[in-house]
């Protein structure tokens, strides 16, 4: 059991919460925007649920935070080996025109606890909702279009996603960008069939 689980309660980003507590700083202008500002829209239009941890300490802070949705990823899209091993166990395979996901499209940890194992323990937390029996559709990927910097790219890594595409220059090419265009984000999957009891 972690800090997360030990020192914080988990609770759904709602707008009184935002309104009772400590500005939320990742140290991401653009997440910190889009928590305190835009992150109620989304959940009113049913494109993205957001979700934080509180300290027990003090309700008032914001330990971390994250937005999910659901997705899909294209089987034209994934990788040859990871396609023969998702189709291996699927009869009338040729159906399957996508595999189901969930999209974290935000994530952050507060400045104040980077660099402990939150982040960590915040992205197992995700990954076993979606392998949970009570998770009420079937979801095979976590998918993240992570800011191509190096901390990010490094702390997804770490967590075992991978790239969808092998290089910036075939995501350019699936995305329909010119070569000399700078990706600002790089796709990438966690595969949840090895967290699953049926692997
Ligand atoms: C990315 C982020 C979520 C990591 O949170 P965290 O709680 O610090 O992460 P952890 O302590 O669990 O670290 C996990 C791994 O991430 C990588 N990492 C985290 N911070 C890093 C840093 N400052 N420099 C290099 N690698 C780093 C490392 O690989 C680390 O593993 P290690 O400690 O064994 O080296 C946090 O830095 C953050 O909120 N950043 C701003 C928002 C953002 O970029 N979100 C992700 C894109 S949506």
């Amino acid at each position: 059991m972690g800090f997360l689980q030990n020192a914080c309660t988990f609770s759904v980003l709602s707008q009184d919460l935002l309104e009772s507590c400590n500005p939320f700083d990742c140290g991401h202008n653009d997440l910190n925007e889009f928590f305190t500002y835009d992150s109620q829209n989304y959940s009113n239009q049913l494109l993205g649920k957001s979700y934080c941890f509180l300290l027990d300490e003090n309700p008032k802070e914001i330990v971390c935070a994250f937005t999910i949705s659901n997705d899909s990823i294209k089987t034209n899209f994934l990788p040859n080996n990871r396609k023969k091993r998702v189709n291996k166990e699927i009869p009338r395979v040729k159906h399957f025109k996508s595999y189901p996901a969930v999209l974290i499209g935000r994530l952050g940890v507060s400045s104040k606890y980077k660099k402990n194992g939150l982040g960590k323990e915040l992205m197992d937390f995700i990954k076993s909702w979606f392998i949970d029996e009570e998770n009420k559709t079937g979801c095979r990927f976590v998918v993240v279009d992570s800011y191509n910097e190096e901390i990010p790219l490094a702390y997804y890594q770490k967590n075992s996603f991978e790239f969808l595409f092998s290089s910036p220059e075939q995501e350019k090419e699936y995305m329909g960008l010119s070569k000399d265009y700078q990706l600002k984000t790089r796709l990438m999957y966690f595969d949840l069939i090895v967290l699953s009891p049926y692997d």
